[in-house]
């Protein structure tokens, strides 16, 4: 079992796009028993708040399953719990650290390191731009894929 945890500011946006994208690749893979995927936020602006309607109409538009869902903050027992921490942008490593302390088990990776780029997936929230969002998104989750060998 690979029990993955994308990360991002809000985890209304991004992370959550990641969270259903790579679900619905597993899926197509017939491999979803093998994977344990979630999100979660570094604040606690939108705890509770489900997926921001952008990310819902870009996973609609790709014919992805987008079902409700609750925003939530990570806590110090979700490093323990997942082995792949995945987090969206520079910003959010440095939050990841205060909240965790420090990265002893070398969990924590950048999402876009897995397709050779040291880039941030591009945030959506000031742009609107979920497209954007999805192309790096759906292009890091085929490399991670890829480097778990599948
Ligand atoms: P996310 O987007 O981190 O991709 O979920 C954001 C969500 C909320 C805020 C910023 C970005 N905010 O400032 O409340």
């Amino acid at each position: 079992m690979k029990r993955i945890l994308f990360v991002c500011l809000g985890n209304i946006c991004r992370s959550p796009m990641a969270e259903f994208v790579l679900q619905h690749k597993v899926k197509e893979r017939n491999v979803a028993h093998e994977f344990y995927i979630e999100s979660a936020a570094t604040s606690r602006y939108e705890i509770g708040s489900d997926t921001h309607h952008g990310t819902k109409q870009e996973l609609f538009s790709h014919n992805i399953a987008c079902p409700p869902r609750q925003a939530r903050q990570i806590t110090r027992s979700d490093y323990d719990h997942f082995d792949y921490i995945i987090y969206m942008d520079d910003s959010n490593h440095k939050d990841l650290l205060n909240i965790l302390g420090q990265d002893a088990s070398r969990k924590l990776h950048k999402m876009m390191h897995f397709a050779g780029s040291n880039a941030d997936v591009a945030d959506p929230w000031y742009t609107g731009n979920f497209s954007q969002t999805y192309k790096d998104i759906d292009l890091a989750c085929n490399a991670l894929l890829a480097e778990l060998g599948y």
